[in-house]
């Protein structure tokens, strides 16, 4: 089968190579890959991996192999999966408890913007509690974990300020009841109750100030791969200041529930998945580039 092969190359960082059929272990299923999506930290991973290492987490696809323990989806289902790796392929293995069956109404690409960036969202915002009536911010919120986590807070009630780069960003978002836009971090109402940080440097020491005395401060990116300045009279209050990460949340592994949960809000027309680029996966490099360079918003989605 073909797969997308990192090159270590940046002038052409992934090329398609004839690679082995993925073997399944038990309790995986292989699922044929109509759609794929790129993450900002799989940028990051190909450039310090070597040529032949295979990346790709988020896919969408057909099950062309159940599981050989009897769990998860059957042949000819259509599912969204989380891999660790090696996903951006004609197919590949996934454990059962990472794949979710999609509605007959959600696309392979709308589905394959959820795993990494829709995960995040949801267990990030997770760690504030009830959102009920909450005050929260999420910066990079044009970002795809931005317009998922912006999305979802707003739906569980909260008021969302979200963060952009500037005023073209997020159109859609700013439409939506209790969300509203902030370009930069000079005129923000705070202080908010819970803060998802991702853009790193300045960023995240703006967030720190607005959050409240006893707010949360969820930290789970550094996009601009910059250091923060901080002082400890920053931290005020019994304010929480949070590590997360996406595969180690300290929750059973329930990948395969929330990305369901979240592939029905999609069904529903309750979530909407940003799709900034979409095109073939013979040529990569374009969706590479306009996501490294900040020029596409939400998602960045290869089709097989
Ligand atoms: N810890 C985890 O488990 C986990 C999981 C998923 C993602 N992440 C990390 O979280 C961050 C967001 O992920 P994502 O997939 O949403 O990325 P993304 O789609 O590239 O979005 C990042 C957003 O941040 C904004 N931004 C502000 N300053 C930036 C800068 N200096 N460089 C780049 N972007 C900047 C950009 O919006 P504007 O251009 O409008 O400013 C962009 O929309 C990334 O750093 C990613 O690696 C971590």
């Amino acid at each position: 089968m073909r797969a997308l092969v990192n090159t270590a190359n940046p002038e052409k960082p992934l090329e398609i190579r004839d690679v082995s059929d993925p073997a399944a272990a038990s309790n995986e299923a292989v699922i044929a890959v109509r759609a794929m999506a790129i993450n900002r930290g799989e940028l990051r991973l190909m450039a310090g991996r070597p040529d032949g290492w295979r990346p790709g987490q988020d896919i969408a696809g057909t099950v062309v192999q159940a599981a050989a323990d009897g769990t998860g989806p059957k042949e000819g289902d259509r599912v969204v999966s989380l891999v660790d790796q090696a996903g951006w392929a004609e197919r590949a293995a996934a454990p059962t408890s990472r794949i979710a069956v999609i509605p007959d109404n959600v696309s392979f690409e709308a589905a394959a913007t959820l795993p990494v960036a829709g995960l995040t969202a949801l267990r990030a915002l997770r760690v504030g509690g009830s959102l009920l009536g909450k005050r929260v911010m999420v910066t990079g919120a044009a970002g795809g974990v931005g317009h998922f986590a912006t999305q979802l807070a707003a739906r569980a009630g909260a008021r969302v300020t979200g963060i952009v780069g500037h005023a073209q960003r997020g159109q859609g978002l700013a439409k939506l009841p209790g969300v509203s836009l902030v370009v930069g971090y000079d005129n923000l109402e705070s202080p908010f109750d819970l803060v998802l940080e991702s853009a790193g440097g300045a960023s995240l020491l703006a967030s720190i100030r607005a959050a409240s005395d006893d707010g949360d401060v969820v930290v789970f990116g550094n996009s601009a791969g910059e250091e923060t300045s901080l002082r400890f009279r920053e931290m005020r209050g019994s304010m929480r200041i949070h590590a997360f990460h996406v595969y180690g949340t300290r929750e059973p592994p329930t990948f395969g529930e929330d990305l369901g949960l979240l592939a029905s809000l999609i069904g529903t027309g309750d979530l909407r998945p940003q799709v900034g680029y979409q095109g073939s996966w013979n040529e990569a490099r374009p969706a590479l580039y306009a996501l490294r360079d900040r020029e596409l918003e939400g998602k960045a989605v290869l089709q097989v």
